[in-house]
């Protein structure tokens, strides 16, 4: 079963020729390099602070399995040409098409279903596009800027921001609400979602752990019950739009119903748009909630950045009576998203990718990579190699984003999207809604952080700050 799951990745010895590469001091025989630290659960940071000195590219071993990293933007520069180098999919990615098969993100390259979806789906997702989605945006805002004048004492940050984008992504991709901000608890559908890709991540701990397989199987059983529902859900509601022949819909379900290839004339076939939207679930809402937490907590610990930030916010929105952007107004927060920007160097809420050569080759003139050989681009460490960043590349400093230094540095060197064809479809959807929600924040509210928080990033299918709380004052 998992051959078939894992598809070709299952296939992928990792071998590198038997080269011997930097790796960390303190492997324990049978676990590995991770379980070593004290956060086994963080294993993205648990890299990033033991392995920064490693080098731009080292190997660790997860569970047994050698796993090789790529932190430096010289040899993630060879890894972006889509020449050489395609996107494979890590072992956790290939866990998770036993739930999601071959939607846009877990596809391979070469599988039909990701070209015909890709080019059916891009128009969806050009700049211009975003001004279908502009007014729900708003619309989603309104009722987190409700939900925040009615607390009483500190919100939980991430969590209404997640509830946010989670909104959004569910009104624009199929005009479907989860009534995130008016029900008390978590929607049973998200739940469930959540339950089953988080177990899809996690499904490789329990087919190493020894005796592992029975648990394997009753978890694997929970994970699949838990994605019925969801399947039922969406399926229900792609039929009824069927049933009811209307083709006038823009959001991503009626583009993806109505749609047909522009040159093969093809579509897709319905239990592949299930998939797409479950996709786009996931893939668009954990993601830029995280990005946009990060860039609260920061512009809370940064008053010179968030007076700056607030300024440019007030100074375009200032003549808008009910203080919404229109669609035209959203580039002008060029500051804004400079803070967004910076935010996902220090955390990108995706924390890497994984590439294959189309063939054997050699990187950075010494390294040989066979096409059964894979490389995961761990970003947090690829955001801090001080040959690009400086000596000092944990200070968060937007101003890292001006046009002119954007220029000088290294093309490769940020890659909070991933790279190539198979980069993010949906980074400007991200991007308008973050800068968005955070222009309308700051315009808004005063914010006051709980002075007594350290920041804690949980990693679960993205990295989150967790338990950040801040009052938000009406101004
Ligand atoms: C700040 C927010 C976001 C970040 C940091 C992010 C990051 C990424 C990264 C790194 C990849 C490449 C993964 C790989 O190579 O394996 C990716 C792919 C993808 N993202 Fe995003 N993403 C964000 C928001 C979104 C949104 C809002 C959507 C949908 C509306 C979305 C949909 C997708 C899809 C469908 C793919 C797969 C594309 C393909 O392979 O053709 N993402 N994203």
């Amino acid at each position: 079963m998992t051959v078939e799951v894992l598809g070709r990745a299952a296939t992928m010895s990792n071998t590198w020729s038997g080269q011997t590469l930097p790796r960390p001091h303190g492997r324990l025989p049978l676990l590995g390099d991770i379980p070593m630290s004290a956060t086994p659960r963080r294993p993205v940071q648990s890299i990033t602070r033991r392995c920064a000195r490693l080098g731009p590219i080292f190997e660790i071993n997860f569970l047994g399995r050698r796993i090789v990293m790529v932190v430096g933007a010289e040899l993630n520069e060879e890894l972006s040409d889509d020449s050489r180098f395609g996107k494979t999919l890590a072992p956790a990615v290939a866990n998770l098409r036993l739930f999601v098969k071959d939607g846009l993100f877990t596809a391979y390259t070469d599988e039909p279903a990701w070209r015909l979806a890709h080019d059916l789906l891009r128009p969806a997702f050009t700049k211009a596009a975003m001004a279908d989605y502009h007014d729900v945006m708003n619309e989603v805002v309104d009722e987190l800027i409700d939900t925040w004048d009615r607390a009483h004492g500190p919100v939980d940050v991430s969590t209404d921001l997640t509830k946010t984008t989670l909104e959004t992504i569910g009104r624009t991709s199929f005009s479907h609400t989860f009534h995130s901000f008016s029900s008390p608890g978590q929607d049973q559908f998200v739940t469930s979602m959540i339950a089953g890709l988080t177990h899809g991540m996690r499904r490789l701990v329990f087919m190493v752990m020894p005796g592992g397989g029975r648990l394997l199987a009753r978890k694997d059983a929970q994970a699949q019950e838990h994605l019925n529902l969801v399947y039922r859900t969406i399926d229900e509601i792609i039929a009824a739009r069927v049933a009811a022949g209307d083709t006038s819909g823009r959001d991503l379900l009626g583009r993806m119903l109505n749609d047909a290839h522009p040159v093969s004339g093809d579509r897709l076939d319905l239990e592949n748009v299930r998939y797409q939207i479950l996709t786009f679930l996931v893939a668009g809402h954990e993601t830029t909630s995280g990005a946009l937490s990060f860039a609260m907590y920061y512009l809370a610990r940064h008053p010179e950045v968030l007076a700056q930030a607030r300024a440019e916010a007030d100074a375009v929105l200032g003549g808008m009576p009910d203080g919404r952007p229109t669609f035209e107004q959203v580039p002008k927060f060029r500051y804004i998203r400079r803070v967004i920007d910076e935010s996902l160097r220090l955390w990108p809420t995706a924390p890497g990718y994984a590439r294959a050569p189309q063939e054997t080759t050699t990187i950075g003139g010494r390294w040989r990579m066979a096409p059964e050989d894979w490389a995961l681009v761990h970003l947090p460490l690829l955001h801090r190699d001080p040959s690009v960043w400086g000596p000092d590349p944990e200070r968060f400093d937007p101003d890292n984003f001006l046009p002119e230094r954007i220029r000088a540095r290294p093309a490769h060197a940020y890659k909070p999207f991933g790279t190539g064809e198979r980069a993010c479809i949906g980074r400007q959807f991200a991007l308008h809604e973050a800068v968005l929600v955070l222009a309308r924040l700051l315009h808004t509210f005063d914010i006051t952080p709980d002075p007594g928080y350290t920041l804690t990033v949980t990693e679960r299918l993205t990295l989150m700050p967790k338990g950040f709380r801040l009052t938000a004052t009406r101004r």
